[in-house]
């Protein structure tokens, strides 16, 4: 089983770094496919915390090459930042790839980042902030720079004239702003490029021999389902394909070379930013759940909304990412509640909807149908077997797994490495 896609099913944070840490010690290759410096993984590893946002978390296992898939838009910036925070930790960064199809975050993308969000008022997404959404507007519009250009001087400039003229006309004219200098660009940029030039490379065929040579590639998704720019609660959703089928285009591998998709998410739900979340839980309820999980976002450090596990977005993301296996996380944190709720479908006027309802409006407005199940109130941080959880919190696990149609592999019980359960054998 060489291919091996994770993917968060809910609107992200659902732990995908634990399930890396599981996976890593036995993996060739950690590939990112999509997203940027909006994602953050936090990863324990012999104790030491680390938090990632565009570094594969394969970089902190000695074996493992970390590859940064075309899929992703680099901030040269932020990437260098990272890699030289891990080197001071004694991390070896020099095994890691860029894709040199990748596109650049360019200041100007920050900018407009901010400014455009700020124009929307009480319409805004709720972005990062990162650039993420003006990079890949860019990409589409076939007038981005990409790793490969940092490494050619005239024609990054080239490029960057065409670029830079349109932006500074946006800036200047729409939004106020004072227009970016050509030159000032141009000396940060070839500046990086200089030090990443040892990694840029043709990842494609680096992951693409990896496979044909038997070795075992895990593609990290960012972000996660339901902020899939076309599957998700659009307009409030990221501007790439965190969804399995992402990690094709995003890599540039064929679909039948991976063949394991991990669904991982929350036993409750988060979400971060604006945008519907049916089964949101009323204020008192988000505020344990806050508080017990530390749903605090690890790039922006925003309180997470936080709501009930939603059974319908769980099937929904078993479908459109043909999930073969289901790790829930944090299952410790629902150990205050009794009961504890479940949505599993939504009305909408005199209709019941069992799956993800086909357009927005009945999404904004569905009214979550939920079923209660027995809480276990008590302590489950020291479970390392199946058998060590009370009947209920198997129970709530089995009644998941029925929901969604997929076997649940693991559970977590806790942020610590340890802290895990084999469900299914
Ligand atoms: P952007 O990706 O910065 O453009 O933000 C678009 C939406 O995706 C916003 O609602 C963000 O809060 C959300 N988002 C982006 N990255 C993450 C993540 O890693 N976890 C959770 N939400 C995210």
């Amino acid at each position: 089983m060489p291919g091996i896609a994770l993917v968060g099913i809910q609107w992200g944070d659902e732990g995908k770094g634990k399930v890396t840490d599981l996976l890593a010690e036995k993996t060739d290759l950690v590939v990112r496919y999509q997203g940027g410096n909006n994602a953050g993984h936090t990863i324990v590893v012999d104790g030491e915390r680390y938090a990632l946002h565009l570094v594969p978390t394969g970089v902190l296992y000695p074996d493992c090459v970390p590859v940064i898939g075309s899929g992703v838009v680099v901030d040269p910036q932020v990437l260098l930042e990272e890699m030289e925070t891990l080197a001071g930790r004694g991390v070896d960064t020099k095994r890691l790839l860029l894709s040199g199809n990748a596109h650049l975050i360019m200041p100007y993308h920050l900018e407009l980042d901010r400014v455009s969000e700020r124009r929307l008022g009480k319409n805004r997404l709720g972005t990062t902030k990162r650039g993420i959404g003006p990079a890949y507007a860019d990409k589409a519009a076939r007038i981005g720079l990409r790793a490969q250009d940092l490494l050619d001087p005239k024609i990054f400039s080239e490029k960057l004239t065409v670029a830079l003229k349109e932006k500074n006309l946006l800036l200047t004219r729409v939004y106020g702003r004072l227009p970016l200098e050509q030159a000032d660009i141009e000396r940060a940029y070839l500046d990086y490029g200089e030090r990443l030039r040892p990694h840029i490379t043709d990842t494609s065929s680096v992951v693409q021999a990896a496979l044909d040579g038997g070795k075992t590639v895990l593609f990290e998704g960012a972000q996660a389902t339901m902020l899939d720019l076309d599957h998700g609660t659009y307009p409030f959703v990221t501007s790439s394909n965190p969804v399995a089928g992402g990690a094709c285009a995003g890599t540039g591998v064929g679909p039948r070379d991976i063949q394991r998709i991990i669904g991982i998410s929350k036993a409750y739900c988060t979400r971060v930013g604006s945008g519907p979340f049916p089964s949101e839980a009323d204020p008192a309820d988000a505020e344990i759940l806050v508080e017990a999980g530390a749903e605090y976002g690890t790039t922006t450090g925003r309180k997470r909304r936080c709501g009930w596990f939603d059974a319908v977005v769980g099937r929904y993301a078993a479908r459109l990412n043909t999930l073969t296996e289901l790790v829930i996380t944090k299952l410790d944190v629902l150990s205050a509640f009794d009961p504890i709720r479940i949505c599993v479908a939504y009305d909408y006027e005199d209709q019941r909807f069992d799956a993800f309802p086909p357009n927005q409006t009945i999404f904004n407005k569905c009214v979550p149908v939920y079923e209660e199940l027995d809480g276990w109130m008590e302590d489950i941080t020291g479970a390392r077997r199946i058998e060590d959880l009370p009947k209920e919190a198997r129970g709530y696990i089995e009644r998941i797994e029925e929901l969604v149609g997929v076997p649940i592999s693991w559970t977590s019980v806790g942020p610590g490495r340890e802290q895990i359960v084999r469900v299914t054998t």
